[in-house]
């Protein structure tokens, strides 16, 4: 949460840095700032609000300068203001920061500060970095930063500038991501690769407890003991194209409508002569063969994908599976040992939670393979081994094409398993086959929603006059059996995270057991009814919910006997295929749902209120 970003060269920084904080505000939206040096003077600008406040202002009354800081804020210590709003000055105006992270001791250096002299004025956690580097400052910033953040406890991503060191922009990392950009004459920092892309391929993931000190021509980087470090940069294959919308309304769109694509990249990469094959997986089959039980570890979206994949791998390889939210998991003295293997999965791969999961589960012992998007992120590199889901980057807040690909590598991963235990190969590639013709399915299903009056816009369309005519009063259940239960979970995100309807998902079986009595005319009912074992179960719960004068949207294959009946008001086609890659599909028309209502009500899609894409805070 919050994105930072930091620049030195010859180029107008402001530019920079609010272009840079434009890829970066999924990271956060409530407020934004810049801290430019010119000729000697500091200057610091920021605003409550979205990052385009910020721009106007800054187009009324520029500042030149060619080195700054920027920062994009998701508030944790204190209110969205201006005053709250980074970057964080000392007391005299000299040092600015800018942050993203948490300063868990920041009250114990407050104090101190306070009896030394500094006055603070915001309620800001941050604030007690600048203070504290000013400080530490002895005519060498990098000096400084290194030796105040050896005080400092908990997260921490930073930016900082001096008044009196033009040209020079130092950094610093501790469970807070940061990536250094290097360019032809001038260097960047931030807090993830699309804001520098623009300008540079070649970027150097920091290590935790790294600060690295920059100018226009020299990037060095010192580890926590003070030594400097030799580093190559990595050399980014993607463009920034990928980053924007490219005609789309919004990224959430744009982003369920690469989800083809992204799995046919999938099952291209890694299915090779009937085979399932994860080069950089650096746990081997013999390892694998030895593992007695799967814990899988995650949040939100990523936590939906893991429930998914429990079925999957109890069914096909035969293995008996735990799913966990990271948050629970850390702190459940949970039962893992060296015969474990434990999956975390996590799209940014900076989620702190699953970060900390992660650590856990290493230090009893567990072996640890991540499901990672973002290349080189905290948790790709801290675990045993990855497999990276190669999905692009994702900038909606409301994942969608991170949680299809994080399927479509749980299926490949379980027939792994299956073959090093030896298990049934003759099945295993019948399903890599029915895998296969997945992406060209879910291309045919997108096409039939590309135009704006296409049927699932219509029931959004619906809903929003139905819920005003109510005077505000629906909500949606979703209701789902075996290996499409976790979609019915997913299905609720997505409506709730981007259109704040309330929203629960539920195993279809349990309806009896509670959400039952929540049925009369008001919910709507999204019943995934698709070809299954439980099939019949499922249309006996619609005729339940029917008998209650509830409204159900249902999510059918192609072809189904309801569809003739003609007895649902809403009623919406999936192409037919096996029980056990249907989950692929059924997504589409829940993520599109969700997108469309949001659109219906007016809202802010890609940025939805209270929310953050990467959650690098507990
Ligand atoms: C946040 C995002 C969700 C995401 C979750 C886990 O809550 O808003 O979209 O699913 O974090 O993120 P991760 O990056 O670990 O998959």
């Amino acid at each position: 949460m919050c994105g930072i970003i930091g620049y030195t060269g010859k180029k107008n920084v402001e530019e920079i840095l609010i272009s840079g904080l434009s890829r970066l505000e999924y990271r956060g939206y409530d407020s934004a700032g810049v801290a430019i040096l010119d000729n000697g003077e500091l200057r610091i600008r920021k605003k409550q609000g979205k990052l385009a406040v910020l721009r106007e202002d800054l187009k009324k009354s520029p500042i030149k300068g060619t080195t700054g800081v920027g920062h994009t804020r998701w508030a944790t210590h204190g209110v969205p203001n201006d005053t709250n709003a980074h970057p964080h000055v000392d007391h005299k105006t000299q040092i600015a920061v800018v942050h993203n992270g948490i300063i868990e001791n920041y009250q114990e250096l407050k104090k101190k500060l306070q009896k030394a002299g500094y006055e603070f004025s915001s309620d800001t956690d941050s604030e007690v970095i600048a203070h504290l580097i000013a400080e530490c400052y002895k005519g060498d910033l990098c000096a400084a930063v290194r030796a105040a953040t050896k005080q400092l406890k908990g997260s921490f991503a930073i930016a900082v500038v001096h008044k009196g060191e033009s040209g020079r922009v130092v950094g610093a990392r501790r469970d807070s991501p940061l990536i250094v950009g290097i360019g032809e004459g001038e260097n960047f920092l931030a807090s993830d690769i699309p804001a520098v892309l623009e300008y540079t391929k070649k970027v150097i993931y920091l290590d935790n407890g790294e600060t690295v000190d920059l100018t226009d021509k020299t990037c060095v980087i010192y580890n926590g003991k003070g030594k400097r470090m030799k580093r190559k940069p990595t050399v980014i294959k993607w463009d920034i194209s990928q980053a924007e919308k490219t005609g789309y309304k919004h990224f959430m769109l744009k982003e369920i409508f690469e989800q083809p694509e992204v799995l046919r990249n999938i099952f291209k990469e890694r299915i090779k002569k009937g085979r399932v094959n994860f080069e950089e997986l650096k746990i081997s089959k013999a390892q694998l063969k030895k593992i007695k039980r799967i814990v899988i570890v995650a949040c939100g979206t990523a936590y939906h994908a893991g429930m998914t994949g429990k079925y999957m791998f109890e069914k096909y390889a035969r293995i008996p599976v735990w799913v966990d939210n990271s948050s629970e998991f850390r702190y459940r003295d949970p039962l893992v040992d060296k015969n474990t293997l434990v999956i975390v999965i996590s799209q940014s791969g900076e989620t702190a939670d699953t970060l900390a999961a992660l650590r856990e589960a290493k230090e009893r012992g567990a072996k640890v393979l991540a499901i990672c998007n973002v290349l080189g992120s905290s948790i790709a590199r801290e675990s045993d081994g990855v497999i990276y889901t190669h999905a692009g980057p994702e900038i909606a807040v409301a994942s969608t094409k991170a949680y299809t690909a994080q399927l479509a590598v749980l299926y490949l991963l379980t027939f792994y398993m299956a073959s090093a235990r030896g298990l049934k190969a003759a099945r295993n590639k019948q399903f890599l086959k029915e895998l296969k013709k997945v992406p060209h399915l879910t291309e045919k299903l997108l096409d039939e929603y590309r135009s704006r009056g296409n049927r699932l816009a219509k029931y959004a369309t619906d809903f929003h006059e139905y819920y005003l005519a109510r005077n505000n009063k629906s909500c949606f259940l979703y209701l789902g059996r075996n290996i499409n239960y976790p979609n019915a979970l997913e299905g609720a995100l997505k409506l709730k995270e981007i259109s704040y309807i309330s929203a629960e998902g539920y195993p279809a079986g349990e309806m009896k057991h509670g959400p039952i009595a929540l049925i009369d005319e008001n919910p709507w009912v999204v019943c995934i009814a698709v070809e299954a074992d439980t099939y019949d179960k499922m249309l006996s719960n619609i005729q339940e919910i029917k008998a209650r004068g509830g409204l159900v949207i249902a999510i059918v294959s192609q072809g189904d006997k309801l569809l003739k009946k003609g007895k649902l008001d809403y009623i919406i086609e999936v192409p037919r295929v096996p029980e056990v890659v249907s989950p692929l599909l059924v997504v589409i028309p829940l993520q599109l749902l969700a997108y469309y209502v949001a659109e219906a009500f007016g809202y802010d899609i890609d940025q939805p209120r209270n929310l953050a894409k990467s959650v690098t805070v507990e």
